[in-house]
């Protein structure tokens, strides 16, 4: 499925209290590594809650490309039938991967495993995104990139080794991206392949890689950092995986709930891992009324209930080693932080450069043509809250979902309405984002 050329601008007004009970979609990172390692364990595996958004079904299409035998069962309810660790057939055509770069990297360790040659592309955005951060290691465990555009850019062949060599690997950002196609190269390799990184980034690979047998072993390294050491080769098996609902895409609700007097939202089976809630922790330090209630866990990842009230927000300071745990929710926050009374500054927001756009700038822009006052210092973004925001601004999307979500959060609780050029793009993590929310009371136009 393709996002259409044609433009879809939408408008978000001032809106009466926020009020309701929902469950967002599926998480997109874990809905990714569901497919992927279903498409290479053997036996079926059988998922529910799947994010049905089109970044994920590319990564359904693209399995089924490679030889696994993917289906729909029912509402976000999936089987796959996997071929075995190193068994993907090469596939006919180019793999699309639309916006995708979590399923385009992580395919591309999955591929680099196996003795074929496959073509990745994607739209213009994941055209534009770095894949050497992948490749490089990927080229040292034995693929070799045949044809690429410039930069090592999209669309690229990648042929795999026909022996994949184990390595210990220091990952040079904390990027689960980066991790994880490493991780799964070494699944074909005779040995023990090791990723180290500097700070923990998401963990859900190693997590369902357990949940499908694999011996792996994570260890704390060095302050924030960790060692993960898989043995190569298992026999993986299909396994019932339950996806929780995407904290990423719970922010929106979740911001929007604070920001809009009055507003009482409960959001059910919010996945609380906590290499993912650095965005709860903020908003808590900036005072947001958040309750958490009925934990529980599925597969190594834990879920709660979260209460959210709307809440006077003050501006704080993140630290930059906060980054992996919530990088992409600055967005949001930014729209939180505008709504607060003070000072928030966002410390080592380097990678978001490198996103689905460049959404250091994006977020400034976004922030300024709607008054709100905002500068970019280094890696640093520092949002001067003033506990209101004029609104009345045109917010350019740049084929970003995230960007989309956050500006229309913002106009829900802006003086004057906030207008965004193109919706198409939150078909891509969030579905039912605007009929979910017109649901609890917000007023799209
Ligand atoms: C993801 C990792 C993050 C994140 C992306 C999903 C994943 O990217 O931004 O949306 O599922 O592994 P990096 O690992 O490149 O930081």
């Amino acid at each position: 499925m393709t996002v259409s050329d044609r433009q879809t601008p939408l408008e978000a007004r001032r809106s009466p209290a926020l009020k309701g009970r929902v469950r967002v979609p599926g998480d997109k990172s874990i809905s990714h590594r569901a497919l992927i390692l279903g498409a290479l364990a053997v036996g079926e595996t059988r998922i529910s809650g799947l994010l049905e958004g089109e970044d994920v079904l590319n990564t359904a299409k693209a399995m089924a490309a490679l030889g696994a035998r993917t289906e729909r069962t029912g509402v976000a309810a999936w089987s796959v039938r996997g071929v075995g660790v190193g068994g993907f057939a090469a596939p006919a055509a180019p793999l699309d991967f639309g916006n995708s770069g979590t399923g385009c990297r992580l395919a591309m360790g999955a591929v680099a495993g196996c003795p074929i040659a496959a073509t990745f592309d994607g739209d213009a955005s994941l055209r534009s995104r770095p894949m050497r951060r992948i490749l490089d290691p990927l080229e040292l465990m034995g693929a070799r990139v045949t044809a690429s555009a410039g930069g090592g850019r999209l669309p690229l062949t990648l042929q795999g080794a026909r022996d994949p060599i184990p390595m210990v690997y220091r990952t040079p950002v904390a990027s689960a991206q980066i991790k994880s196609a490493v991780l799964l190269a070494g699944l074909s390799a005779p040995g023990v392949t090791t990723v180290i990184e500097q700070e923990a980034s998401r963990d859900h690979t190693e997590l369902m890689l357990a949940h499908f047998g694999a011996d792996i072993v994570s260890a704390p390294e060095g302050a924030h950092g960790r060692r993960i050491s898989l043995t190569g080769q298992p026999e993986l098996h299909g396994a019932e995986v339950v996806v929780p609902a995407d904290p990423s895409s719970a922010a929106f609700p979740l911001v929007a709930a604070l920001i809009v007097p009055g507003s009482d939202l409960v959001l059910t089976d919010v996945m609380t891992n906590p290499l993912r809630t650095g965005l709860f922790t903020t908003l808590r330090e900036m005072g947001a009324a958040i309750e958490e209630s009925g934990q529980r866990g599925d597969a190594g990842e834990p879920m709660a209930q979260l209460r959210v009230r709307a809440s006077k927000l003050r501006g704080v300071e993140v630290p930059p080693e906060r980054a992996p745990s919530m990088i992409d929710e600055y967005l949001v926050l930014a729209v939180a932080a505008a709504f607060a009374e003070g000072t928030t500054i966002m410390r080592g927001l380097k990678e978001l450069r490198v996103k689905e756009s460049d959404r250091l700038e994006a977020t400034a822009d976004m922030l300024r043509v709607n008054g709100v006052a905002v500068e970019i210092s280094g890696d640093d973004l520092i949002v001067a809250g003033k506990g209101h925001v004029p609104g009345g601004g045109l917010v350019a999307t740049h084929m970003d979902h995230r960007i989309a979500m956050s500006a229309l959060v913002m106009g829900l609780a802006s003086d004057a309405p906030v207008k965004v050029d193109d919706t198409a793009f939150i078909a891509t993590s969030f579905p039912d984002f605007v009929p979910m929310m017109r649901g609890l009371g917000a007023e799209f136009a």
